[in-house]
């Protein structure tokens, strides 16, 4: 039922002066809060600066002579003058590394042969056959054992017997004949070829021979590139073991296995070959070698060179002298590492370090939207807007623009002030996939924030999980993650898959950031360029393109969310949520209910109260415009929980109040009135029944409510930062006041609630005592062309001064306004409201002027007498003398209070009786008064209390 003379009367306020308002509170808001802003900022720049430090470090360290190439003077032309030369002659190990190697040196190849305390040994597990005892491993002379199979037996021991040569030690000059003996090494390999690290380290070399002369070792100069030493060259005795299968073979390589610390069973084999099915005319061999020789503790390339090749050319070697004969010779002299260019130690921490700090300098904004989001949910200052007619749409267009400002600062801030102080990480990648990328994720995380806020009631809760959950999950990601991509073992679905969360997405996006900036720095490359995004190993188009379809899909769900919970129906998304995902069996039983309780009603009903029922009817079917409210049957019933019964804490209100009237709602405490007034605010949706304000129903045209609507809630809701005059202008300019004509109406209502004394009006609420905080709260629902103000309980807290000038203030907006208030305070109430009604227990008892119902319900004086407790009944003879239906409504040691009809007492008579007595009986005090609205009041409540009982 619209009324459309009425609706006409209340614009909304434009979109603009929405956004307006809104923009301009929160820029004030920031503007108190810029400190808490600056904090913001400095976090990435001070995490740039120890970045950048801690990298200045380690660049200074490893520029310092240690790791450069090693330089020399040496008089080059023989003129006696030095000349600089750098090279890998003049360098220790540590700078060989960034020398230059236009011609790296040939080295011997070398077999791999186990250490002297592992090499195999004989044992009772019968695998290790024909091996000698233990004893060996004491003197170190425990032989290389080779184990061999085939299926030509004879073929195959020939073949071993020429793989070690017999030639004694002491025949060796010099290296270069070397490479004609078979040599091994117990040193494990490195990740290049460069160095030999055979020729380097303390160990022996051997010289694998069929038989050993005990102490057989010779020391031979040895000069290759740079490393010029002494070698000291020992015999060992290379065993060849015929095994009748592979399969043997295998069983005691897996049985020898160094597993423990100690020797204790422990049987490592040199190498072992399978000749399959060779014979004179083709040579099949299968190798096994043992890869763990290669150097994994060398870090940054676990891939150190394995002693393979020399293996294979002796056994092919010993073949070809089985066909041919010892004179013909298939060695492999040298081995020998391709050359390299000069190189710089570097090490990109901010690379290896920076997508977890970066992570952290990304999410840290979650906690402070949220924070921002929560704090005016928690204060209940969303639903205060929303009521002053701030649409969600304003609302999230101010927010997220808001927000994103906010982001995009800090971030641009944080990646400049990354490039100024030099960290490749920004620098080197392309500047506007940076931007793309962490674009994308900002407003990813804006709607992340406005998502989770609908989960939360308390700021604390929900900085606190915000703050577990960044650090949380960039830690997560920092380990899953990158040991996931650089593994290399999980599948790469799995890995996209894990982006959906956006913290990992975030994370993955900056580790390929870092991986682009630390081979560039290596390799000299260029960072990321757009190009590189077709890379399949590049995860950062799976993550762009994630992170939008995130954002995407969000979006509409954290707006739905948002609105669903903003209403004020109920407390959160959690409820939501569980409305949407069950239907409430409840619901149906509740209108059940309404309608037979409707019934039961009617037949209580006061005269008073069905008349204005009537009214209600009346002006329903007129359309009347002259009443700005009208409530038909109102009902709300809240669900019992745990067990309880059902309530309903409004039963059927039928109110109709004309424009410019105060209707003032009396009743006890927990009778109703506040669920009333949430019902018409729209903070609780009614059960049943309807009601009409300006001719739009509350169930359904709420919207259209809150823009000729003015709130003062029981509890205030303020902003801490913002100033009393502050808080008018928002409200001012949400009421489509602008100008000068918004700074009139905030003096004027400043001046009106008394907030302009000492400067009050320009102090932050925070300093506020609990009466200024109510003036404001009442100036603020009166603020702007609000054509029906709710207040509940205005005056509470305040002292006489302050109350007065409260009065006055409402009593001056009521003339053009339609007010309801409740109150305790029968003072107030007779002074402000035109009518009262009086409420017990969700029903109206009576409703009328306040003159009236004192004449409806009073009628009577109150006689009060104290005398000593033995004169009672005395007291009680005089009462009924003057009055014989008079009522005793009050008696407590000797003080009695007796209700004595109007139309059987004079006052006159009264206080001629009253002389009488005193002269027999002392009276300690007496007095007689009339009727006040208090006497009404607990008249009223005390009867319908008793009603109910009786019922
Ligand atoms: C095994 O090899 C030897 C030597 O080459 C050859 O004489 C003999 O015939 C081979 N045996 C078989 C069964 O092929
Ligand atoms: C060892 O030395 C002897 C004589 O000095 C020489 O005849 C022989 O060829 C040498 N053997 C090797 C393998 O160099
Ligand atoms: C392998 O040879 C051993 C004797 O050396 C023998 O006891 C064993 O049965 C043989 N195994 C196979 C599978 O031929
Ligand atoms: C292979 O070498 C590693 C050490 O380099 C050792 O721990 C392991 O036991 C060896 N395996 C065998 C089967 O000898
Ligand atoms: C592995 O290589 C590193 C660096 O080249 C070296 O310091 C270390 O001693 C090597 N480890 C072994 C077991 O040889």
């Amino acid at each position: 039922m619209e009324q459309p003379s009425a609706a006409a009367a209340s614009r909304p306020p434009s979109f603009t002066s929405q956004t307006n308002a809104l923009l301009r509170k929160n820029l004030i808001f920031q503007k108190r809060n810029r400190k808490g802003t600056i904090r913001l900022i400095i976090v990435p720049i001070y995490l740039c600066v120890i970045l950048s430090v801690i990298q200045r470090v380690i660049n200074n360290e490893l520029d310092k002579p240690k790791y450069r190439c090693g330089c020399k003077c040496v008089d080059v032309n023989g003129t006696g003058s030095c000349q600089n030369v750098c090279g890998i002659q003049y360098s220790t190990l540590d700078q060989a590394a960034s020398c230059p190697i236009p011609n790296p040196p040939k080295w011997p190849a070398l077999v791999q042969v186990p250490l002297p305390e592992y090499r195999a040994v004989q044992d009772s597990s019968g695998l290790f056959t024909g091996l000698s005892d233990e004893s060996c491993r004491k003197s170190q002379t425990c032989p290389a054992s080779v184990p061999f199979t085939g299926a030509n037996r004879t073929l195959s021991t020939s073949v071993m017997q020429n793989l070690f040569t017999s030639s004694p030690l002491s025949n060796l000059s010099d290296y270069t004949s070397i490479s004609s003996l078979l040599l091994g090494t117990d040193v494990p390999g490195t990740s290049t070829g460069f160095i030999e690290p055979a020729f380097t380290s303390d160990r022996p070399l051997y010289v694998l021979q069929p038989q050993c002369i005990s102490a057989d070792s010779v020391t031979v100069p040895v000069t290759i590139g740079a490393v010029n030493a002494q070698k000291e060259i020992k015999c060992l005795q290379g065993l060849p073991l015929w095994r009748n299968s592979s399969a043997t073979i295998n069983k005691e390589t897996f049985k020898g296995y160094r597993k423990g610390k100690t020797a204790e069973g422990i049987n490592e084999i040199a190498i072992a070959y399978d000749f399959q099915d060779s014979n004179e005319k083709h040579f099949n061999v299968l190798a096994l070698y043992n890869s763990t020789y290669q150097n994994v503790s060398y870090v940054p390339m676990p891939f150190g060179l394995l002693r393979i090749s020399r293996s294979l050319n002796a056994v092919s070697n010993a073949y070809i002298q089985f066909l041919q004969g010892s004179s013909v010779k298939m060695l492999l002299d040298f081995t020998k590492e391709m050359p390299k260019q000069a190189t710089r130690l570097t090490f990109d921490f901010s690379a290896v370090a920076g997508p977890l700090f970066f992570e952290w300098i990304v999410a840290l904004l979650f906690p402070v939207m949220l924070t921002y989001l929560v704090y005016e949910k928690q204060h209940k200052l969303r639903t205060m807007m929303k009521m002053h007619g701030l649409g969600d749409g304003p609302y999230w267009i101010i927010y997220y623009m808001y927000f994103l400002i906010l982001s995009t600062v800090y971030l641009i801030l944080f990646v400049i002030f990354g490039s100024i102080i030099g960290l490749n990480f920004f620098k080197i990648n392309d500047y506007s996939i940076q931007f793309v990328f962490f674009f994308s994720f900002i407003n990813l995380q804006i709607v992340l924030s406005f998502l989770t806020a609908t989960f939360f009631s308390k700021v604390n809760t929900a900085q606190a999980i915000a703050y577990l959950y960044i650090f949380g999950s960039g830690l997560m990601a920092g380990s899953l993650i990158r040991n996931f991509i650089e593994g290399g073992k999980f599948p790469r679905h799995w890995i996209t898959v894990l982006e959906i969360i956006p913290a990992f997405s975030l994370y993955r996006g900056l580790y390929e950031l870092g991986q682009y900036a630390s081979r560039a720095s290596e390799t000299g490359n260029p960072g990321m360029r757009w190009s590189d995004l077709n890379d399949h190993t590049n995860g950062m188009r799976d993550v762009l393109i994630i992170i939008i379809l995130e954002w995407l899909v969000l979006l509409p769900v954290a707006y739905y969310l948002d609105h669903a919970s903003s209403v004020g129906h109920r407390p959160s998304s959690l409820s939501v949520l569980k409305r949407l995902l069950k239907k409430d069996p409840t619901r149906r039983r509740i209108t059940v209910n309404g309608v037979a309780d409707n019934d039961v009603q009617i037949e209580m009903e006061k005269p008073d109260i069905s008349q204005e029922r009537e009214t209600v009817i009346q002006v329903l079917q007129q359309q009347s415009s002259s009443y700005a409210v009208v409530c038909d049957g109102l009902k709300k019933l809240y669900y019992g929980r745990d067990g309880n019964p059902d309530k309903f804490a409004v039963k059927g209100v039928s109110l109709a109040l004309p424009n410019g009237e105060c209707l003032g709602i009396l009743g006890p405490n927990g009778a109703g009135k506040s669920s009333f007034i949430s019902m018409m605010i729209g903070f609780v949706k009614p059960t049943s029944g309807n009601a009409f304000v300006q001719g739009f129903s509350i169930q359904n045209d709420m919207e259209k409510i809150y823009n000729s609507m003015g709130v003062c809630p029981q509890n205030d809701m303020l902003w801490e930062t913002l100033t009393g005059r502050e808080h008018l202008q928002f409200y001012g300019r949400l009421k489509s006041l602008s100008g000068s004509s918004l700074d009139i109406a905030v003096e004027e209502s400043l001046r009106s609630v008394n907030l302009l004394h000492g400067g009050a009006a320009d102090k932050q609420v925070k300093k506020y005592s609990g009466g200024m905080k109510r003036r404001l709260s009442v100036a603020i629902s009166l603020i702007g062309d609000a054509k029906v103000v709710y207040m509940d309980e205005p005056s509470t807290g305040l002292d006489p001064a302050s109350r007065k000038s409260l009065w006055n203030a409402v009593k001056q907006a009521k003339q053009d306004r339609a007010i309801i208030l409740t109150t305790h305070s029968m003072e107030e109430a007779e002074a402000l409201c035109d009518r009262l009604c009086i409420m017990v227990d969700g029903s109206l008892q009576c409703i009328g002027r306040p003159k009236e119902l004192i004449a409806r319900y009073g009628g009577y004086y109150v006689l009060t007498m104290t005398t000593t407790p033995e004169f009672e009944q005395d007291v009680e003879n005089l009462v009924r003398k003057l009055s014989p239906s008079a009522r005793k409504v009050y008696h407590l040691s000797g003080t009695q209070k007796y209700e004595l009809p109007k139309q059987d007492t004079r006052i006159a008579d009264v206080f001629m009786a009253v002389e009488n007595f005193k002269k027999r009986v002392e009276v300690q005090a007496w007095g007689l008064a009339d009727t006040t609205m208090e006497d009404v009041f607990v008249k009223v409540a005390k009867g319908a209390q008793s009603s109910e009982e009786l019922s």
